[in-house]
């Protein structure tokens, strides 16, 4: 079912933003659902995304200036395909953080999927399961992603433009969950580093004050960075608040659904 003109004009005069799914195209793996589009809907503080009351992200999105990557970020990584990576990463002991770890979580998803999204740190499940963003954040994110018919899982039947890949900016857990350290971050950027330039996202989205530190080396608040459309490496990337940050702050799901209807619109736009 779509929404009629009506309906749509009713929604925006609620302030309710309508995100709707594109069409699949002449063959595609799989139809675009015959679903109406998503609205952020009211506070269900078990529901997916659409939660609170949505505010409207502006329409038009700024872009801001490109990133230059710095040379040290890269390291000797360079050169390596996704199974060395793996094994470098799996290898690692360029911090304290391996001390501690029960494994190394690498990143799941397509490896070639058009949306990337970055993230923090493992946490207890994660370090046990050696998958990023399995617990309940992870459990929240693949609400978010479902919520735009995205997905994280390889090789199901999704079609290409579905498809996501997750990495965190520290591949290892901190004890105790705490925040990473810089020189913990900077010893692990260029994983990350060369994940990005393998996958080769059309879309990254920045999950929390980590990965925006990473990718955009700003410190500013998340709250500043949002609604608008930054570029890392020419890569269009949408900020928007951690998952595990939203389940303590019910009501910013508003505004993460405004994120990620943004993200869904600039990737549309650079499809
Ligand atoms: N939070 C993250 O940022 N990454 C994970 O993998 C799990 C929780």
């Amino acid at each position: 079912m779509a929404w009629t003109e009506h309906q749509h004009s009713l929604l925006q005069a609620l302030g309710l933003r309508v995100w709707t799914p594109p069409v699949a195209e002449a063959g595609s793996l799989a139809p675009a659902p015959a679903e109406p589009p998503r609205v952020a809907a009211a506070a269900t503080p078990s529901a997916a995304v659409p939660a609170a009351a949505p505010t409207v992200a502006p329409t038009a999105a700024p872009t801001a200036a490109p990133v230059a990557l710095p040379s040290a970020a890269r390291g000797a990584l360079g050169t390596l395909g996704w199974p060395e990576l793996r094994e470098a990463v799996a290898a690692c002991r360029a911090c304290s953080l391996c001390e501690k770890r029960t494994q190394t979580v690498f990143g799941v998803g397509h490896e070639q999927a058009p949306w990337m999204v970055v993230g923090e740190a493992p946490g207890e499940q994660e370090d046990r399961e050696g998958e990023p963003f399995v617990g309940a954040a992870g459990q929240l994110l693949d609400r978010m992603l479902a919520a735009l018919q995205l997905t994280r899982v390889a090789d199901g039947d999704a079609r290409p433009e579905q498809r996501v890949y997750i990495a965190n900016t520290l591949k290892c857990r901190p004890p105790g969950n705490r925040n990473p350290q810089p020189d913990e971050l900077a010893k692990c950027e260029p994983f990350l580093v060369r994940q990005i330039e393998l996958v080769k996202p059309r879309l990254i989205l920045a999950m929390g004050r980590f990965a925006v530190q990473a990718l955009l080396r700003s410190d500013e608040p998340i709250g500043k960075l949002r609604g608008r459309v930054h570029r890392y490496q020419g890569v269009p990337l949408v900020v928007t608040y951690h998952p595990a940050y939203l389940l303590r702050n019910l009501p910013e799901k508003a505004k993460a659904w405004d994120d990620l209807c943004l993200a869904a619109e600039v990737f549309e736009r650079a499809s």
